[in-house]
């Protein structure tokens, strides 16, 4: 997404570069190819659509052709108060959808709650709390008139630690993606607003992966089919299921073909694999083709202008779309699909009914301003009306936050501070950004606590709560030295705890910070700010330090996680708002640590695969080759048998926890191959005639915002374009190999939301009984990894996690009996001979794995004989 500070620098190099120059292409590597595939699949075959797809088809069938493309676009960049301003159709009652950003609040608008980002949810392992969260969420964006909500996100995965959008998403493993996205959307829709997974997919680097340019070629994501289905399609195939609303499709490319028109992406993977039933949008200004893009796929092109020089007035859709269907290009029947996909989405979220209007304007704090800032000359008005939609959320968000906090070490018990502890304090990321904690735009910089990333997925604060406001606020004694060099002016008395803050920052590409663009470019996997030298210079003259660290991913500790003084260590992730209180609670002992790694921590960044390192720029397109498959973050580590700091999943408590009693039960007997799918349920038919020009000519009285986009076309254009598509001499559309028009009846993995529904059979139920063994109140997290029999002819990783649970707050020697389950689905691997989900060894034995962390698995369960050792 854009801002509208980068759109003049991306506008100017647009404009001084000549495309034509340097056009050349380096190949996809060989074996890599993006298979055509058409036409794409209409929406409204599963039951759960039924009844919003046939009211959204009475509506269709009395669409003009012009009001149909108009639902399908934006009206132009910064031309509403929302990121994306879709036409409406209003004789019909249909309005402009709001669509805004993004994963941990809304965007640029004021009195919202800025909520921990998506890393920070991860580390809770807390189901209960992405839910709550994704409610809240829901209510804020409906109650700022949001139609669709630009989150979560699930890709990036986290495959590459330096990459800039990791913190959006919850972790480096597919199933933690899964469960945080799919909970997400569920608490989003549950109060009626769309949500919108994203980016689909292998969207793994900021730089070089954006929309096209020859700056920015548009990286391509060469991926095999089983590690795409195994890992980076997987929680868009449980969003799906969850019934998701909206997906956005990614600025990259997959196998060389740009996701935004990749017909194998969209119209199989997404809508007749994964069974999607709502609407695909361009990520914004993603799209760069208006045919093509049509037929492929994509429904709704976002802001929607064209790529290249956006804010002229120039669309690939809108207007363009009409002509390309009054000339026969674009089907009838795929713009009648596009515009019933949005509306079923619009009725089954119940927005048909009372739904508010945008009362907030993404593009200024003022009362007043422009209603079409992108416009040349632009009506003024209201356009802030200052809705408070808060309620209680800064609860949810607190709980997020200090759930979230992940001791990583903690020896002679540092930790919890008694209540009278003297503590000096170090670092800068300990108070707010002097400037003010809202003064950088899209919070792009790294100055004071950090509580999120940058770029569009950011927000707002309403107010930071600090560390040092968290000491202030229970008058510990404290003295803050707010800097990050050593103060000579520091020395220790007797009984002193230090506690240092440090902080890892990354972002969105349109921005750059210190030289990162986005990825950790410059700053590599380190603390930023010399926070190594401050905590070895903190650790040289006190014996007793804690570093707490604020950050997007993985930093590298092995300058000073051994040194005798440093005694604790805590991960608080990015907490958002509410950063002091949460703090407070876990380090004077309110609360205990409950949070664990959602990624690996290294010894070296060298431990990693080379081909997750950022690809550099090439002329043409950079190939980003994902030849690691299945082999990233832990399952990589496990095979390559390396020995991480910190392993994914750890996390310590004050207490201790003991896993007793466990059991396994068989549920549904397996098979090699699931059962059959279902047929796909009857869909919305439409008149399929090109309808007449008239349909789209610009209304005579008409008065226009000059560079706004409509769908209308001057009657001679129309005319024109209708001739050509009435004509079968005219020269036709040079259609992409394989073009069809036949509707198909799916792949053999697919049948429902999510796929084929047998994948979701639970295959066991497992529980265990947690026990709080030591003498402080704590809450334990139950984490569940599948190991593949021995012998089967897949090689797989060494073990994945499947399942988690999270306990409620155990006093000491209570106990909670958790219960997992793993489907029949995460006992398969993707074959992509037989293009299906395929039990490997049907009477084998597989590993069920319980524990505490990846490398604390104190229970073994297994499927043959039945039965649980501890
Ligand atoms: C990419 O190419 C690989 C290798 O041919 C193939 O298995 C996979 O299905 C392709 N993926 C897409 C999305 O085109
Ligand atoms: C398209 O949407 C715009 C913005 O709401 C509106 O002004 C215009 O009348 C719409 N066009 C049609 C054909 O309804
Ligand atoms: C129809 O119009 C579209 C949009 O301008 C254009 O791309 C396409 O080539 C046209 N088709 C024909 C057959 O002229
Ligand atoms: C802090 O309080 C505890 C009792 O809660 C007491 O034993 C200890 O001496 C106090 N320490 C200091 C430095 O005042
Ligand atoms: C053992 O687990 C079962 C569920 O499998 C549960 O019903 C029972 O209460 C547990 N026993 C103890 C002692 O916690
Ligand atoms: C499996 O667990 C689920 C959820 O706890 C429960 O509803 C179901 O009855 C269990 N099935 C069997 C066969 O134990
Ligand atoms: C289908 O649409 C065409 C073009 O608008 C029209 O001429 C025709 O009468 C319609 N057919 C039906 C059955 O309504
Ligand atoms: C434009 O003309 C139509 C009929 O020709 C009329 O119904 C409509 O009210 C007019 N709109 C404006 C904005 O004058
Ligand atoms: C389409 O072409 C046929 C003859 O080829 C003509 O009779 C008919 O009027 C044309 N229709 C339109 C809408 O131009
Ligand atoms: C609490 O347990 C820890 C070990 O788990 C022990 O060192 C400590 O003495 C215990 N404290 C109390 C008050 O029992």
């Amino acid at each position: 997404m854009y801002s509208l500070l980068s759109f003049c620098l991306i506008l100017c190099l647009s404009l001084s570069a000549s495309a034509a120059v340097i056009d050349r292409r380096i190949a996809v590597p060989s074996g890599y190819v993006a298979p055509p595939y058409y036409p794409t699949p209409h929406g409204g075959w599963t039951a759960d659509w039924s009844v919003s797809y046939h009211k959204a088809s009475l509506l269709v069938s009395q669409m003009t052709l012009a009001e149909k493309t108009n639902v399908t676009a934006g009206s132009g960049i910064f031309m509403g108060r929302c990121v994306g301003n879709t036409g409406s159709a209003l004789r019909l009652g249909i309005p402009q959808l709001c669509l805004q950003d993004g994963p941990l609040g809304i965007r640029n608008a004021d009195h919202n709650t800025a909520f921990p980002p998506g890393i920070t949810v991860g580390a809770t392992f807390d189901k209960d709390l992405m839910r709550a969260r994704g409610v809240a969420l829901g209510e804020e964006f409906r109650g700022k008139g949001i139609n669709v909500h630009l989150g979560p996100s699930v890709g990036p995965l986290g495959r590459k630690p330096r990459g800039g959008r990791n913190w959006e998403g919850f972790g480096a493993d597919p199933v933690l993606q899964a469960f945080g996205g799919s909970l997400t959307i569920e608490g989003v829709q549950s109060v009626g607003v769309i949500a919108t997974v994203k980016h689909l997919i292998a969207n793994e680097q900021e730089m070089y992966s954006r929309m096209k340019n020859i700056f920015q070629p548009e990286i391509s994501s060469n991926v095999d089919d089983r590690t795409l289905h195994e890992l980076y399609l997987w929680p868009f195939a449980e969003s799906v299921r969850s019934g998701v609303g909206a997906l956005m499709i990614s600025y990259n490319a997959v196998n060389g073909s740009a996701c935004s028109q990749n017909s194998y992406l969209m119209n199989n993977l997404l809508k007749d694999e994964l069974g999607f039933q709502g609407f695909v949008m361009s990520d914004w200004l993603a799209q760069i083709s208006g045919v093509a893009s049509a037929l492929a796929g994509l429904d709704m092109s976002m802001p929607g202008d064209i790529n290249e020089v956006p804010l002229i007035g120039s669309s690939y859709w809108m207007y363009e779309l009409s002509r390309s269907v009054l000339n026969g290009s674009v089907p009838v029947d795929r713009l009648n699909d596009m515009a019933t996909r949005i509306l079923a989405s619009w009725y089954q979220f119940g927005q048909d009914r009372n739904y508010p209007t945008p009362n907030f304007d993404t593009n200024t704090q003022d009362a007043s301003g422009p209603l079409y800032p992108g416009a040349l000359f632009s009506p003024s008005g209201v356009v802030n009306q200052f809705v408070d939609v808060r309620a209680t959320h800064a609860e949810i968000a607190r709980a997020v936050a200090r759930d979230a906090i992940t001791l990583l070490k903690n020896t002679i018990a540092t930790l919890p501070l008694a209540k009278n502890t003297t503590l000096k304090v170090f670092g800068t990321d300990a108070e707010k950004n002097p400037d003010g904690i809202n003064s950088c735009s899209d919070q792009g910089c790294n100055k004071g606590t950090l509580g999120m990333g940058w770029g569009s997925g950011s927000a707002r604060y309403p107010y930071l709560d600090s560390p040092i406001d968290g000491l202030k606020a229970r008058g510990a004694k404290y003295q803050f030295f707010n800097t990050d060099s050593f103060p000579s002016n520091s020395n220790p008395n007797p009984g002193d705890v230090a506690l240092v803050f440090i902080s890892a920052d990354s972002g969105e590409n349109y921005i750059t910070v210190d030289g990162n663009p986005g990825d950790r470019t410059n700053a590599g996997l380190n603390a930023w700010h010399n926070g190594d030298k401050l905590v070895q210079d903190v650790a040289a003259k006190y014996s007793n330090v804690i570093v707490v660290v604020h950050t997007v991913g993985p930093i590298l500790m092995e300058s000073w996680i051994d040194l005798p003084s440093v005694n604790a260590v805590l991960n608080a992730h990015l907490p958002g708002q509410e950063a002091g209180e949460a703090l407070m609670q876990v380090l004077f002992g309110e609360v205990s640590p409950s949070g664990h790694l959602p990624y690996t921590i290294p010894k070296s960044e060298a431990d990693y695969p080379d081909t997750v390192s950022l690809v550099g720029f090439e002329v043409g397109q950079p190939q980003d080759t994902f030849t690691e498959g299945l082999y990233i973050d832990y399952r990589h580590f496990n095979q390559q048998n390396i020995k991480p700091r910190f392993a994914f999943g750890h996390g310590l408590s004050y207490t201790t926890f003991s896993f007793s009693n466990a059991s396994i039960t068989a549920v549904t007997p397996l098979t090699s191959l699931p059962p059959t799918r279902p047929i796909k349920g009857p869909t919305p038919s439409y008149n399929t005639s090109i309808p007449p020009a008239s349909e789209a000519y610009w209304p005579d009285n008409f008065s226009r915002i000059w560079r706004y986009l409509y769908s209308w076309l001057d009657k001679n254009d129309a005319d024109v374009a209708a001739k050509i598509g009435n004509s079968s001499t005219s020269a036709k559309y040079p259609y992409p190999d394989g073009c069809s028009t036949d509707q198909k009846p799916g792949p053999v993995a697919g049948g429902a939301q999510g796929g084929n529904p047998a994948l979701f059979d639970v295959a066991y139920n497992l529980s265990i009984t947690v026990t709080n063994a030591g003498n402080i109140s704590g809450k334990a997290v139950s984490q569940l990894y599948v190991q593949f029999p021995v012998g089967i002819s897949f090689d797989t990783p060494i073990i994945q996690l499947r399942d988690f649970a999270k306990t409620i707050t155990l006093a000491p020697g209570q106990s909670q009996t958790l219960q997992m389950r793993v489907t029949r689905k995460d006992l398969s691997v993707w074959d992509v001979v037989q293009q299906n989900w395929i039990i490997p060894d049907v009477g084998g034995d597989y590993g069920i794995w319980i524990g505490e962390a990846s490398d604390s698995l104190s229970v073994r369960c297994g499927t043959s004989p039945l039965g649980c050792v501890m």
